[in-house]
Parts: C-alpha cells; sequence; structure tokens
C-alpha cells in the first residue's frame, strides 16, 4: 500500500544566502527522503518557503538602509534558484509573504482563540532609550542565564538552544546602539503554552523512534515546565493581528512562520487545481509527516508547533523530528559576519551538485556535529566517488560498449561468485531501503558504496577483460552481473546523487526518469535484459586538482559576499 508522507522543511530566514550548514542540516536530507518515497511509489508532499518577517529580515534591511520587501526579493530567488541547481525537489517553496499565508495563519489565530487559548497580559519589554524603541527579540543581547553563553539573543540561546525572554538575559544590550535598555510594560497577546504541558508529556513519551538527540532536548524542555508565551510584538513588519485595537502590532515571527507548513500545503493544492488536496496530508490521520530541521529549531517543532495543533484539533501532529547537529567548516563555526561560510551559490558556480551531495550525505551530522573541510571533499571526491564508483561503472560499461556490440550481453549460466554478488546486493537494495525509511542516510549511502565496493573486488577476481581472449561467454557473464548490479546501485544512490544517476540510467539504455522506476531488485535486474541497446558511455564524476584546497582555503574569512555583514545565528 502507498504510504503519504507529508514532508516540512525549516523555513530560512530571507536575509541572506544559504551555505553549507544549511544543506547537510535539513534540505539535503529532506530531499533524499522525498525522492526515496517518490521512487517507492509513495504520495509525497514536500513543502517550505523564505521566512520573510522577524528581526532577522528588519536588521538587515536598517542595516542597508533598504526595506525589509527588498531584502526578500533578493535572496527568495537566489533561494529558488539554489534548489534547482542542487536538485532539491521542493514540491512548493513559497515565501511568508503570500495573502494566503496570512489568511491561513489568521483562521488557525481565530480557532485557538474561540478555544480559549490565546489572552491579553502584560509583558515587560525591554526598551532602548537611545534608539528610543522597544526592541524585538534579536535586537537584545546578554548573557544567557542557562549556559552562561554571552551572545544569547533575546529569544533563543544558540549555545544550549533554550528559547528565552529578554529579561532572562543577563548584561543585556542593544545590539543597534549597544545601550543599556531599561525594561517597560506592554500588552501583548499571549497563547497559553503551559496547558499544553501534561498533553505534551504523554505524546512525547509514544515517539520511540524519535532520535535520541531531539527527545532528550525535548523532554529536559517540557521538565524545566512550559511557559505561556507572547505571540505579539511592538512592530511593523510582519503579519497582522487579527483582533481588535492590535493594529500598531504584529504576530511574532515562529508563532506564524511554523504556520507556513500548513499554508504551505493549502497553496499547492490552489495551484495543483484541486484545492482540497491538502487534506489528505493534514487531515487524514494515516499521513506521516516528517519536520527536517537543524538542532537550534527544536523546539518550535517539537513543543510550540505541536501545541499550537493540539489547541487547533483535527490535523495532524509531526510523526517525526529528524534534526541534524551542526556541521562546522575547517574546524570552525559557520559565521556570516566573518565570511567563515561555503555559499551555496558560490559552491554551485565551480562545481557539480552530486559530489557535495555525496560529501554531505556520507558525512551527515545526523547524530553528532561533523566538520566539512576542503581536502575532504577532494579526497573522497576522487578516492570514493570517482575511483569507487565512478570507476566501477566506467569500466564495465565502456568495456562492454566496446566488446559487445553496445549491448548488455547474455548472462549465460550463473557461477558461485556471480550469484554471490547479485544476493549481495539484494541484501544491500533492503538495508538501503530501511535505513533511509528510518531517516539513517548516513548508514544508508555507506551501504550503497560498500555494495559497490564488493563490485569492484568482485570484476577485478572475474577480470572479463582477461577472460574475453579465451571464454567469451565467461566475460559477458560477468559483465552482466556487473551491469545488473549497477542498475541496482543507480537505483539505490538516486535519492544521493540524482543527477549522475539520471545520467547512468540513460547509459544503460534506459528512457524516462529515475524516479518513474521503483525501488525492486528483480525489477532492476530484470530491465537489464540481455540484449538491450546500451548508450556510449562518459565518465559520470570527474577527478579534482588537489590545487582546489589551497584555493578555497584562500578565498574563506575574506570580504563577504551578503552586502552587509550579519550574524543569523547559524
Ligand atoms: N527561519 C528560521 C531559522 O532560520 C526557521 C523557521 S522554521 C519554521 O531558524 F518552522 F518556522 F518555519
Ligand atoms: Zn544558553
Amino acid at each position: 500500500m502507498a504510504e503519504r508522507i507529508f514532508i516540512g522543511v525549516a523555513w530560512p530566514y530571507a536575509n541572506g544566502s544559504l551555505h553549507l550548514g544549511h544543506l547537510a542540516g535539513c534540505y539535503l536530507p529532506a530531499d533524499i527522503f522525498a525522492r526515496y518515497h517518490r521512487l517507492k511509489g509513495n504520495d509525497v508532499l514536500m513543502v517550505s518557503g523564505s521566512d520573510s518577517h522577524g528581526t532577522p529580515i528588519t536588521i538587515q534591511a536598517d542595516r542597508e538602509g533598504t526595506t525589509p520587501e527588498a531584502i526578500v526579493e533578493r535572496f527568495h530567488p537566489e533561494f529558488l534558484d539554489s534548489w534547482d541547481r542542487l536538485g532539491i525537489t521542493f514540491d512548493l517553496f513559497t515565501t511568508t509573504l503570500t495573502e494566503n499565508h496570512q489568511k491561513v495563519f489568521h483562521d488557525l489565530f481565530r480557532v485557538l482563540q474561540e478555544h480559549g487559548h490565546i489572552y491579553s497580559g502584560t509583558m515587560v519589554l525591554s526598551y532602548c532609550p537611545q534608539c528610543q524603541r522597544f526592541q524585538p527579540d534579536r535586537y537584545v543581547q546578554g548573557t544567557c542565564p542557562h549556559c552562561g553563553n554571552i551572545r544569547a539573543r533575546g529569544d533563543q540561546c544558540d549555545s544550549c538552544g533554550r528559547t528565552l525572554d529578554p529579561q532572562d538575559l543577563l548584561e543585556i544590550r542593544c545590539v543597534i546602539c549597544g545601550a543599556e535598555p531599561e525594561f517597560r510594560e506592554s500588552e501583548h497577546l499571549f497563547f497559553k503554552l503551559s496547558s499544553f504541558q501534561e498533553p505534551l508529556l504523554e505524546w512525547v513519551r509514544k515517539q520511540t523512534h524519535w532520535r535520541p538527540n531531539v527527545l532528550n532536548f525535548t523532554r529536559r524542555y517540557l521538565e524545566d515546565g512550559l511557559k505561556d508565551r507572547a505571540i505579539t510584538r511592538d512592530i511593523s513588519w510582519g503579519v497582522t493581528v487579527p483582533a481588535e485595537g492590535q493594529e500598531d502590532k504584529r504576530i511574532y515571527v515562529w508563532f506564524e512562520a511554523v504556520t507556513g507548513y500548513l499554508s504551505a500545503a493549502i497553496e499547492w493544492a490552489q495551484r495543483s487545481g484541486d484545492a482540497a488536496r491538502w487534506k489528505d496530508f493534514w487531515q487524514d490521520p494515516g499521513t506521516r509527516s516528517y519536520y527536517f530541521i537543524g538542532k537550534d529549531n527544536i523546539p518550535f517543532h517539537t513543543i510550540i508547533w505541536p501545541a499550537m495543533l493540539m489547541a487547533h484539533g483535527g490535523l495532524n501532529l509531526p510523526y517525526d523530528v529528524p534534526a541534524n547537529e551542526f556541521l562546522s567548516l575547517e574546524d570552525q563555526k559557520f559565521s556570516t559576519s566573518q565570511n567563515w561560510a561555503v555559499w551555496l551559490p558560490d559552491y554551485l558556480s565551480r562545481y557539480d551538485p552530486d559530489p557535495l551531495r555525496y560529501l554531505l550525505s556520507i558525512n551527515m551530522p545526523e547524530s553528532g556535529d561533523v566538520n566539512f573541510s576542503w581536502s575532504e571533499f577532494v579526497r573522497r571526491n576522487n578516492e570514493e566517488l570517482v575511483a569507487t564508483y565512478g570507476n566501477l561503472v566506467h569500466r564495465v560499461l565502456s568495456f562492454t560498449y566496446r566488446n559487445f556490440d553496445g549491448q548488455v550481453p547474455d548472462h549465460g549460466t550463473l557461477g558461485e561468485l556471480d550469484q554471490g554478488l547479485l544476493d549481495t546486493a539484494r541484501i544491500a537494495m533492503d538495508g538501503v531501503d530501511q535505513n533511509i525509511h528510518a531517516c539513517h542516510f548516513k548508514a544508508a549511502i555507506g551501504q550503497a558504496f560498500s555494495l559497490a565496493r564488493d563490485a569492484n573486488r568482485y570484476l577485478d577476481t572475474r577480470a572479463p577483460w582477461l577472460a574475453i581472449k579465451t571464454d567469451k561467454q565467461d566475460a559477458a557473464t560477468s559483465l552482466w552481473v556487473s551491469i545488473a548490479v549497477i542498475n541496482c546501485l543507480k537505483v539505490m544512490l538516486f535519492p544521493f546523487l540524482p543527477f549522475s544517476s539520471q545520467q547512468l540510467h540513460g547509459y544503460l539504455g534506459l528512457d524516462g526518469k529515475v524516479e518513474e522506476g521503483t525501488w525492486d531488485f528483480d525489477h532492476a535486474v530484470g530491465a537489464m535484459e540481455s540484449g538491450r541497446p546500451l548508450r556510449s558511455p562518459a565518465p559520470l564524476y570527474t577527478k579534482l586538482d588537489p590545487q582546489v584546497v589551497d584555493d578555497e582555503l584562500q578565498r574563506l574569512g575574506g570580504q563577504t559576499r551578503n552586502t552587509v555583514a550579519q550574524e543569523a545565528g547559524c
């Protein structure tokens, strides 16, 4: 039976270019998962969009002396272009600026209000006497009372991940002018998060399939006790508040951004011509919802958004929130202000997407922080992608093409070694399937590459280039087995390496798209029937010159590509 899978991916702030850390954190794993499920014939909806409100956008606009709209208009198209060139296949990547998003948020807000989950109260806010204004979240910094991080922001500490209110911070100061803010009272609307403490605890107890980091973080968060949260701010850039007397205020960015998962599904359905289609993904309890995010976003996806969904009722809660840990770059934290980053548009202007997808998959920060280095990128590209997998494919296909009239050779009678490799491939295909299904992407691609190594060893032993001189059928058999296994590898690696898998698909003489096929060993082997015409192959990957490492290290830390530097907290 086909499964129905909703995939929500963290909405990036549209205030600067995206870098490798973002890709490894959530966009790549989400895409691997989506491609896998589509290939399995499951019904997939993958959405996200540009998070276009909030102080990250207004701070950037202030610094550049431009409008928040102009900032979003610059980066949203750049994000779309990066997804396209990296093969990140969103069904919809929209923005939080749409009328639809505002409407969906307003509708949800009214239901929460009707259900008694929203109330008006007094909030103590930081006010900068020098800038003469209330300071929203990220305009204040200070020391985290929980972990001592001296650069904690008004809404969250990046070091320990806890959500904060400005008055929790010690040694508080204004990000813009450095003055010490005062605290003043202001009327705001609150979400009764505290009343979800018990329901959330009970729900989280059942999520034994979550990653340990996600489960532990969420448990600790709940054990600290949930506080009601102010959901409006004294700002002018944001979603309006659908309530009387709130004209001067806007909704707190996180409170509306998370509803983007719902509004994007609705927008996608409308665009598809069947406006009710989103309901299958949100109202059918048989649908499983996955949220791919970086670890700094955990509380919003395992606590606040689920609480909002519970408060609303009738909408699916997350099934899994496979949050990744952080990526560092050459053993240092990514830093936008110091231009310590590899920006996606820069990477794409120089290299192919699949080598990056390979490296970030085989070295995915799934269960701990992971480092990216250019020397490892070059080494793994040359030794693994080119030498292990690319060479296997190329030597088999080019030798066959030259010696067997450009056709899949006759398999003849299989011997023990031949059957052995096919059995290994069948097991690998199953294992990779189960691993991706469980969001164990690193293990999955590792298993596929281990099959490629087995196939290389098999080929070295069977040596068709020698056999062909004395026993052409024997050479034909080992080449046929290799080709059948290569077709299995193409399927297993498609979610990770979509561009080169599609290219390989063509060399194998197959038409159409890989994702239109199936994830099935017998089918993959059966498709390689003897006599099928192949297409003239070319190498799938290219070796990189070690000079790349020096060139790229030179580029790090220089002039920033974002016109004005900012610390996005990522
Ligand atoms: N923009 C946030 C960030 O970059 C993520 C928002 S995810 C959503 O950290 F759930 F709110 F959409
Ligand atoms: Zn902290």
